[in-house]
């Protein structure tokens, strides 16, 4: 059965002090969204590709990736975004064609995340046939806080999990959450739960780390020339 994977671009991103949108801030000799795209397009298996960016990049960004999608056997899709995460990914789940039974979301500041996470989500969503997310343990000691600062207690770390994308699920499920969601989830796991539907996690991947301030792009720069060798 067809894996899909929506690239969700279409963020401002302006704590990375660029004028660009997060997604087309240089990174390597090329975008953040590149580097991203060159994860999903090395995985075992050609998924069906959506980028989902900016209303006034659509057409560049279907001219840069055509190419390198059409190279592995990807169909591209690029459609413009809307005014939250969840927007965007309703955007792009709106053009998945029916043969897809599997959906990944990938936030494109992820730029770094290898394609076995990929390919990893994406297994575990067809054996276990349940939302997956990559999660990482808490290194942190985590303290709930109060308004003013003062510390209120220190939570139990060790049943806490720092997720990250691409999150994968039953392509059904995941139509079926966005389709009855009320209110707006920071992340597709936290809507699938609100809808009633079993997330699980796999172990995620440090280099899946999403590019927030000027620190993770230089962080990110240099992972990069690192793999480059
Ligand atoms: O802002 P944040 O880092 O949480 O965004 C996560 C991902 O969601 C980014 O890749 C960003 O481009 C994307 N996004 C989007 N549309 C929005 C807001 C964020 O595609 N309206």
């Amino acid at each position: 059965s067809a894996i899909a994977v929506i690239v969700v671009a279409a963020g401002s991103g302006t704590r990375l002090g660029h004028a660009e949108p997060k997604a087309f801030v240089p990174l390597g000799g090329d975008t953040v969204l590149a580097a991203s795209v060159s994860g999903v397009l090395a995985m075992r298996r050609a998924p069906h590709l959506v980028l989902v960016v900016p209303g006034d990049r659509v057409e560049a960004a279907r001219e840069r990736f055509a190419v390198d999608a059409a190279d592995v056997g990807a169909a591209l899709d690029v459609v413009a975004g809307g005014a939250t995460r969840q927007e965007s990914v309703a955007a792009g789940l709106a053009v998945l064609p029916a043969a897809v039974e599997t959906v990944l979301v990938h936030d494109a500041a992820r730029a770094l995340t290898p394609a076995l996470l990929f390919d990893e989500v994406a297994a575990a969503v067809r054996a276990r046939r349940h939302g997956i997310v990559p999660a990482l343990d808490v290194v942190d000691t985590v303290k709930r806080v109060a308004v003013d600062g003062r510390v209120v207690e220190t939570v139990d770390r060790s049943s806490l999990r720092a997720v990250q994308t691409p999150q994968g699920f039953p392509r059904s499920s995941l139509d079926h959450a966005y389709a009855t969601a009320r209110g707006e989830f920071t992340d597709d796991a936290a809507l699938v739960a609100a809808a009633g539907l079993v997330v699980e996690t796999v172990p995620g991947d440090v280099r899946a780390f999403k590019i927030t301030v000027p620190a993770d792009l230089r962080r990110a720069e240099q992972l990069l020339a690192e793999q480059r060798g």
